[in-house]
């Protein structure tokens, strides 16, 4: 069923519901989105935090999403053609400087090569007054799903050629410094926990494999072909404590992060 489809399209059916949409709900919350609001979600992939936050700027609003990759740009496209959609990276954005009031970075900080020019860059469009808002995972550890994908990929091309890049900014006092360098204030931080459901243990590695983001999906293309099977059997028996007969609940922890233009 998934091979007719492209991996942005696997990561918006299948792994945005039970993943990426009930962060960007908590996300739209923390950033209380008003009518009028100019908001830019960077690194906006298939759109979700953007999605979650467009009925509370209508009708006046402005939204537009930013990301490097074309594929998930053409789906957020496909959903909603009323929102604007760019390619661009986040260390050069093609925007004036305070261009906007809200800016949205849902899962994309760790991915940034030039974490501090890239936030540099978010303050720079953020208009005085203006906030951003930034979900970024917990450590692995707290997300046991991935973790299990992780370790047993470690052990097979080593735990250096096994990076989880969307979990390696974890530590909330290294994100206050990054938040601070670039010249935000009034940080705040939540660290909560959602559970994510998929049919099965082996689902959510199949689903994982095939439709997580670029670099992430570059990482799990290391599974060789003729050892996949025996990698998602490996996976699948590490996860059996949270695989019951209602599917698999992995619990993943993630920090809410709120920061403001003064
Ligand atoms: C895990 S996805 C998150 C996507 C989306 N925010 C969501 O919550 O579903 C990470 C995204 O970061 C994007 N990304 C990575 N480096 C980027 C950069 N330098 N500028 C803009 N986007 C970037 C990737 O293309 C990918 O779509």
């Amino acid at each position: 069923m998934i091979d007719d489809l492209i991996p942005a399209e696997i990561y918006e059916r299948y792994l945005t519901p039970p993943i990426y949409a009930p962060w960007a709900e908590a996300l739209a919350a923390l950033a209380e989105p008003k009518p009028g609001d100019r908001v830019l979600d960077v690194a906006c992939g298939t759109g979700a935090a953007l999605r979650a936050v467009a009925p509370g700027i209508h009708p006046s609003g402005v939204a537009v999403g930013i990301d490097t990759d074309t594929a998930m740009l053409g789906v957020a496209r496909a959903i909603r053609s009323d929102l604007d959609w760019r390619e661009g990276s986040v260390t050069d954005l093609p925007f004036e400087d305070e261009a906007f009031s809200l800016i949205l970075c849902q899962h994309g900080v760790p991915f940034f090569r030039d974490k501090a020019a890239a936030l540099f860059e978010m303050h720079r469009v953020l208009m005085p007054g203006g906030r951003a808002v930034f979900g970024i995972w917990d450590s692995l550890d707290t997300s046991p799903g991935h973790h299990a994908v992780f370790t047993e990929l470690g052990d097979l091309v080593g735990a250096d050629k096994a990076r989880p890049v969307a979990w390696l900014l974890s530590d909330t006092g290294e994100i206050h410094e990054l938040l601070l360098g670039a010249g935000f204030s009034e940080i705040t931080n939540s660290t909560e926990t959602k559970i994510s459901h998929f049919e099965s243990a082996r689902r959510f590695v199949e689903l994982f494999i095939a439709g997580a983001s670029t670099l992430t999906r570059e990482t799990l293309a290391q599974i060789d072909d003729s050892v996949r099977e025996s990698f998602i059997e490996r996976v699948a028996v590490r996860l059996s404590d949270y695989d019951g007969k209602d599917g698999l609940a992995i619990p993943m922890r993630c920090h809410l992060i709120r920061a403001e233009r003064a």
